[in-house]
């Protein structure tokens, strides 16, 4: 018996190395936020026998057509940007809103790069959606998963757009919070807007512009919930935006909406003091999801709302200063209240950056942060410690991937301890 127990471990540690066989390097498709265009990431300096020459972008339909192909001779490592435009794609696997027949796994969209070395194919990924990612990490615990989300994530349009400088300035995502979902991201970070005066009332807010209407985006989520039977989604209600005096009757507005909308998906707070919860034992409730208001006397009156998640926000236009603010707190999850903590990896302008940066944007300050979060997220390992990471413009980073990397490592290990103890 005790031999066997050897022999399973063996095999076990076996599997968990094949995992990473057969891949060269990381090799991964990102979307430009400024001009949609797709970008090439590679680095080849870890695990890759042969160094790759040159990187090609495709297109799969019934066959591979190549669209385009760099030289990367003699550059082992970077990112740059394509001619090849990933327009608004309809989301694969019959996820569109209105489809039904679902994929209930990763799909692809219908573009690839590859790596190649002498014209042989080395390696190639897609750029793909994850709606499902949730189902293979039942045993993890909701503080210690890696978990994408976005940051404002309804200001993915608004009335005001038609304003140039709110149109740099306002929006800060592409999908709505459907399209966000399928893609993969589990955390929502939801600025209230209610406007008594009209007819419906409640909106998502960026600060003091409306954006999306609520109730659609929310019964986006609900459908979600339907759709798949393990994703939890997290609904950070984090500020209110309008009226500026947010009175009790304002939040009975929004706390009538959310009740309507999601009902028995709402896993109530009690769940917030559970030790170690898992996603098993929330799939277990069939409740999955989690809402968390930010103000206290309103969560005490409602046993369906859970605490304030923790922003780790720099509020700055530099990413040098962002990268050391969220090294610095990366880790700190000490919160009393909540097991969720989420670092904000996005850059915030004030006053003095758009009017010296009018031809700038949040697409393009989105950008900045992007490319280097895949490597401080990646090579710094912060993967293995953070929590929530909410951005702008997810596509723009490989987020969604590196969490699920992130927790099929910590998923190895603990069966690779289990083995050990047993
Ligand atoms: C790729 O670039 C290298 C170095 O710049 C050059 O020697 C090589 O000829 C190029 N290959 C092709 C196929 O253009
Ligand atoms: C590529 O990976 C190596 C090894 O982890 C690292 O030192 C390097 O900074 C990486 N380069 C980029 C651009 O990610
Ligand atoms: C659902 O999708 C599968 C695989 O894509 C296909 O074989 C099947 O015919 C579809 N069923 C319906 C009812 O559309
Ligand atoms: C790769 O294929 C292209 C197009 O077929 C050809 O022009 C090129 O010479 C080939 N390169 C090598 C290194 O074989
Ligand atoms: C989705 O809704 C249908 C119809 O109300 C219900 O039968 C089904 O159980 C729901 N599925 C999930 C996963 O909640
Ligand atoms: C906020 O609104 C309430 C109810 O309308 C009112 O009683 C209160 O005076 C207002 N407070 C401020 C600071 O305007
Ligand atoms: C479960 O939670 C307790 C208290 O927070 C902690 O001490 C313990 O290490 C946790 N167990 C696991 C397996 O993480
Ligand atoms: C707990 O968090 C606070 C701020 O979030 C930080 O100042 C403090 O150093 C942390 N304590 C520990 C023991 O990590
Ligand atoms: C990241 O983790 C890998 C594997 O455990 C380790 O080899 C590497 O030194 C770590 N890098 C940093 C910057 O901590």
């Amino acid at each position: 018996m005790k031999y066997l127990n050897v022999i399973l471990f063996i095999i076990e540690c076996l599997l968990i190395i094949s995992d990473t066989y057969g891949k060269c390097g990381e090799l991964f498709l990102t979307v430009n936020a400024v001009t949609d265009v797709l970008e090439y990431n590679w680095n080849f300096t870890i695990n890759c026998e042969e160094i790759p020459d040159s990187l090609s972008i495709l297109h799969k339909s019934t066959n591979e057509v190549i669209l385009e192909t760099i030289n990367v001779t003699g550059k082992t490592s970077g990112y740059e940007t394509s001619n090849v435009v990933f327009r608004k794609q309809p989301l694969p696997g019959n996820w569109n809103f209105e489809d039904e027949n679902r994929t209930l796994s990763n799909v692809c969209y219908p573009f690839l790069i590859r790596s190649e070395l002498n014209n042989k194919t080395i390696d190639s990924n897609c750029i793909k959606i994850e709606p499902t990612w949730m189902q293979n990490f039942g045993e993890l615990q909701i503080g210690n998963l890696m978990i994408p989300g976005t940051h404002d994530s309804g200001a993915w349009t608004s009335p005001y757009v038609i304003v140039p400088l709110l149109n740099k300035f306002l929006l800060t995502q592409k999908y709505d919070l459907w399209g966000q979902l399928v893609s993969g991201i589990r955390y929502f970070d939801i600025r209230v807007g209610v406007y008594n005066n009209e007819n419906p009332k409640e909106w998502i807010n960026h600060g003091a512009f409306k954006c999306t209407r609520m109730k659609a985006e929310f019964n986006k989520i609900a459908k979600f919930l339907n759709a798949s039977e393990k994703e939890v989604v997290i609904l950070h209600i984090k500020s209110f935006e309008n009226p500026p005096n947010f009175t009790l009757n304002d939040h009975q507005t929004v706390l009538n909406l959310i009740s309507d909308v999601f009902g028995d998906y709402i896993l109530p707070r009690t769940y917030e003091y559970v030790h170690n919860l898992t996603l098993s034992d929330i799939w277990a409730t069939n409740k999955r999801l989690i809402i968390s208001y930010n103000n206290e006397d309103i969560v005490k009156a409602n046993d369906f709302l859970w605490y304030d998640i923790v922003h780790k926000w720099a509020d700055t236009t530099s990413v040098e200063y962002l990268y050391n603010y969220l090294n610095s707190v990366k880790n700190n999850h000490n919160h009393t209240k909540n097991p969720f903590c989420a670092l904000m990896a996005e850059l915030t302008p004030d006053e003095n950056y758009i009017v010296n940066n009018l031809d700038k944007s949040l697409g393009y300050m989105a950008n900045e942060v992007n490319h280097n979060l895949n490597v401080w997220l990646r090579k710094y390992n912060w993967s293995d410690v953070v929590n929530i990471v909410a951005t702008d413009f997810f596509l723009g980073n490989d987020a969604i991937s590196i969490a699920i990397e992130a927790n099929e490592r910590k998923k190895n290990y603990n069966k690779i301890i289990k083995y050990y103890l047993q």
